[in-house]
């Protein structure tokens, strides 16, 4: 092992600082919490504000790093296999924005797998690039959306010579990824840069067991929410860049405009002690992890009514993946005759047990290097209960609801539709118009209209239903009835 690797950089300047009690006349008013609410301060206690910091020499700055936000920053870079890797104070969100921003001009084409996140559609309407989307597979019995296929990413790189990037999203929200094994060297040798929103997937490369991460195949660019799977705290991501097709000095210029100038230390502390826990004990934390879910996942395939698919039926099932990132556990609870949503609410009522989200028929679990056994046996425990509750029902349906549809491209860029004269009409009369919004049904984020796209009749009747079973809807108004569309 690297020994560097145990090095903390930024924290340790941030303690030296806070424990060399200078008197502050700077930013944050606060001032090491003597202004803090006090009702703020009992329940988090005092420590906290004092390396809630600003930028200050010896602390570094993130817009122009020379100290030790660089040096923590190189560390990362090397742990986790990239040329240069940036700190992120606005989550994978903004990410997304500068790894778009960077790679693509205005008018260039630009690939992109259709389940991406909606900051990726964000980052297409701040470039003005034009985007061909191409669609994942799905399970029609388990209604969910798996991740692109490398068979319909190599056929769409080929019918599109003018694209300049490649944009996938892996692992998606299950854990299940692309094949990027196959996919980079192909579209490389095509000429065209990879970008990864690797939200998901801060860990992977501190397992054998789990999928190669977008760094470890060559991607260019991948973002990944380090406050979403491991240690950092919540916003705290990373950007990691590697290869020649990447300017990094472009990128740097890219994340000053995009974030913050105000970053908070907080959060940039935690990337730095993320990095440091995963390279120095990944591995062992990691194991636990896996060994945990894996536990939970047979005990939970054992118990009549539910199902939980493993590596294998990836494999078999979902042709043309990548792998499966076991530590997130798809329980479909289908056959309990309840949906996803109403057993995700039974756990969080009765038991005490908040999953990460519900689909119509799977709630998803994050399994983690913060988890212990006992929690998982309680998971299992509350699940074989509603289970044995639940026998003799017939297995839910969802009507006539069937898988998330998209809309259909119309000629328009996401930058062009969104920055037209709008109308606001009532959905249930957008047939055929072009939205100027990005709309998303939540879970999972997937937007289902993006700037540009013709609204179908699937989507209306999609949105409608789905809204009545009081699923989140982004991008319409209040009541979910009212769309900007294009004049
Ligand atoms: C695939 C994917 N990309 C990007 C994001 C946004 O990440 P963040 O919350 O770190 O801004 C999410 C959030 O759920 C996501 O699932």
């Amino acid at each position: 092992m690297d020994e560097d690797q145990f090095k903390t950089p930024l924290f340790d300047a941030m303690v030296a600082l806070a424990e060399s009690r200078k008197v502050s006349f700077h930013t944050p008013g606060h001032k090491s919490g003597k202004g803090i609410s006090t009702r703020f301060r009992k329940f988090v206690g005092p420590r906290i504000f004092s390396i809630d910091l600003t930028t200050l020499d010896e602390v570094d700055s993130l817009q122009a790093p020379k100290g030790v936000i660089k040096e923590a920053q190189t560390l990362a870079a090397s742990a986790y296999g990239a040329d240069r890797s940036f700190f992120l104070i606005n989550g994978t969100t903004g990410g997304n924005h500068a790894q778009v921003l960077t790679a693509c001009s205005p008018n260039d084409t630009v690939l992109v797998a259709r389940n991406a996140h909606k900051s990726v559609m964000a980052g297409l309407i701040f470039s003005g690039a034009k985007p061909i989307f191409y669609l994942p597979l799905v399970d029609e019995e388990l209604k969910m959306t798996l991740n692109v296929t490398t068979e319909a990413t190599l056929a769409a790189i080929d019918a599109n010579p003018q694209a300049k990037v490649l944009l996938l999203t892996s692992p998606n929200y299950y854990g299940i990824c692309a094949d990027l094994k196959e996919i980079v060297p192909y579209a490389h040798k095509k000429g065209l840069t990879v970008l990864v929103d690797e939200a998901h997937g801060p860990h992977l490369r501190f397992h054998p067991d789990l999928p190669p991460s977008a760094m470890d195949v060559d991607v260019d660019l991948a973002v990944q929410s380090t406050h979403k799977i491991i240690g950092g705290m919540t916003q705290a991501s990373m950007l990691h860049a590697k290869g020649p097709r990447v300017d990094m000095t472009a990128l740097a210029a890219v994340l000053k405009l995009v974030q913050s100038t105000s970053p908070s230390y907080i959060l940039m502390a935690s990337l730095d002690l993320a990095r440091m826990q995963m390279a120095t004990e990944g591995k062992a934390l990691l194991d636990k992890a896996i060994r945990l879910a894996q536990e939970a996942r047979e005990k939970i395939n054992k118990t009549p009514g539910l199902f939980c698919f493993d590596s294998a039926v990836c494999k078999s099932r979902f042709r043309g993946m990548g792998g499966l990132d076991v530590t997130k556990l798809t329980i479909t609870v289908r056959d309990l005759g309840l949906s996803g949503y109403e057993v995700s609410r039974l756990l969080n009522t009765r038991f005490g047990i908040q999953v990460e989200m519900a689909d119509p028929f799977n709630v998803l679990v994050i399994v983690s290097i913060g988890d212990r056994k006992d929690d998982l046996n309680r998971l299992v425990d509350a699940l074989r209960e509603i289970a044995k509750e639940s026998r003799g029902n017939r297995p839910f349906s969802f009507g006539k609801i069937g898988l998330p549809p998209f809309g259909r491209p119309a000629g328009l860029s996401p930058r062009e539709a969104f920055f037209s004269e709008l109308q606001y009409i009532p959905l249930a009369e957008a047939k055929g118009r072009i939205s100027a919004e990005i709309v998303t049904v939540y879970p999972p984020g997937i937007p289902l209209l993006v700037p540009g796209e013709q609204v179908t009749e699937e989507i209306i009747e999609y949105v409608t239903e789905m809204s009545q079973l009081g699923a989140t809807i982004d991008g319409l108004d209040a009541q979910n009835s009212t769309i900007a569309v294009v004049k």
